[in-house]
């Protein structure tokens, strides 16, 4: 079964208007998706859109205009989300490894938040808060101890990302777990209440909360359910030892189906479940999510053709005219497999491999996929689901192949968002070096 994107007729429309490979988006969908987050979480959420998971302009312009604020993690985005139309107050810092120019741009530009990943960040930045007079709002991120098997961090370790499992890695409510190991982000949970200490001290920061993220496209809500309810324990025995917290960050981590048989986030359930939640709790919260996947992943697909077809020691090889420098998704392959050939409704029969035109074993868009048996050189394939992680994600510079043009549906009518790369875009910023020596010898290739 197909999802419900947009028509064969539309899709083909754009296939044959711009050729393959290229990414198509409805931005109707990403309304829809925005609708539903707005409608079933708590009137205590602020909705932001993680640019992260696609930032082109046109999708950053429709997210800014439904309303959404912004989380960034580079100076990069910062121009975007300013570009594309979030005011400054709306927009979230998020990320490791933010340097004192990126922080600086940060409290510039007056963004609402800055989320804090050690002590030595909230240092720095409390003395550029200094230098420009400001006092900068900022959140504390925590690794929290608990877990679910969902969490990105326990999955990379676990290698079970990888692996063909059909749901696209979803563990078992069971398998909530605890966290024995380090992390890169944030501070760690038994150590938060000494560095709070630390960050409220600084004259030109105001802490306002914590963040906490560790899941990652989870489909049984009671799984983030579950996450988020120890943040909310976390923030709760936070102001029981007498430091007024008032906003929680949440992160993203709603999930999407990569297949046919995942099923849906059952947003509905999940935000009357929160709703009780903060009902009951001691303390009032304002809350943050950063959505990413949720909010443009069902809104684009990725269009490529068939170049060659061929068989190794029995295995049949479909070679597509995309690859991974487009859409990688090496922690999620069977993802791809969420996928049709365009105008052929027959029998998917014959299992193949897809591979893209990268010189690399490494582009392998996905291993045992079901595909029509009388597939043909010049056949399109759709991969449905590629809106988030997918543009913004991949290994582009590989190879020096074109980057994909972008096309978008809104109200039925196609438009280009992107215009398709050119290869002088790899050549810009390099400098060649002048040819010092004429003796040079040439290649004998015979
Ligand atoms: C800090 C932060 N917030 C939010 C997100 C978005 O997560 P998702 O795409 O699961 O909504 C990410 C994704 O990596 C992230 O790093």
């Amino acid at each position: 079964m197909r999802p419900i994107l947009l028509s064969q007729n539309e899709i083909q429309a754009a296939s044959e208007q711009y050729g393959t490979p290229l990414y198509l988006y409805n931005l109707d969908k990403i309304g829809r998706q925005y609708a539903k987050l707005r409608e079933y979480l708590p009137p205590n959420f602020s909705i932001l859109y993680t640019l992260k998971a696609n930032s082109n302009l046109t999708i950053c312009h429709t997210l800014a205009q439904l309303g959404c604020g912004a989380d960034i993690s580079s100076t990069g985005e910062l121009k975007a989300a300013l570009k594309t139309g979030f005011s400054a107050p709306q927009i979230v810092f998020t990320g490791p490894g933010k340097t004192n120019s990126e922080l600086a741009a940060a409290i510039e530009a007056g963004i609402g938040i800055i989320v804090l990943e050690s002590v030595n960040e909230a240092r720095r930045l409390n003395n550029l808060a200094q230098k420009y007079g400001k006092n900068q709002d900022v959140l504390i991120r925590i690794n929290p101890l608990y877990r679910t098997n969902q969490s990105c961090e326990i999955r990379e370790r676990a290698s079970s990302c990888g692996t063909d499992d059909t749901n696209g890695g979803q563990a078992s409510l069971k398998s909530q777990t605890i966290a024995s190991s380090s992390s890169k982000f944030g501070v760690d949970e038994e150590r938060a209440i000494e560095e709070i200490a630390a960050i409220d001290s600084l004259d030109n920061l105001n802490l306002k909360g914590i963040h906490i993220f560790t899941e990652s496209n989870v489909l049984d809500y009671n799984q983030l359910l579950a996450s988020w309810t120890n943040t909310i324990s976390i923030a709760n025995r936070i102001n029981d030892q007498g430091y007024h917290i008032s906003l929680l960050d949440f992160g993203g981590g709603v999930g999407i189906p990569y297949n046919s048989i995942d099923s849906e986030f059952d947003m509905e359930s999940f935000g009357k479940e929160l709703q009780i939640i903060f009902e009951n709790n001691p303390y009032p919260y304002n809350c943050i999510v950063e959505i990413g996947r949720y909010m443009v992943g069902e809104a684009g697909c990725y269009l490529t053709e068939v170049v060659d077809i061929k068989e190794s020691l029995g295995q049949k090889f479909i070679i597509l005219d995309g690859g991974v420098h487009q859409l990688l998704r090496l922690s999620m392959k069977p993802a791809s497999k969420y996928m049709e050939v365009l105008g052929r409704d027959g029998n998917y029969t014959q299992k193949a491999t897809l591979g893209g035109k990268l010189p690399t074993p490494l582009d392998i868009m996905v291993e045992d996929v079901m595909v029509p048996e009388d597939l043909e050189i010049g056949d399109r394939l759709v991969i449905y689901n590629c809106g988030a992680y997918g543009f913004n994600h991949s290994l582009t510079n590989f190879a020096l192949h074109n980057y994909p043009a972008e096309v978008a549906y809104s109200d039925g009518k196609m438009e280009l968002i992107r215009e398709p790369g050119n290869i002088e875009d790899f050549f810009l910023n390099q400098k060649l070096p002048l040819p010092k020596r004429r003796d040079k010898k040439l290649v004998n290739l015979m």
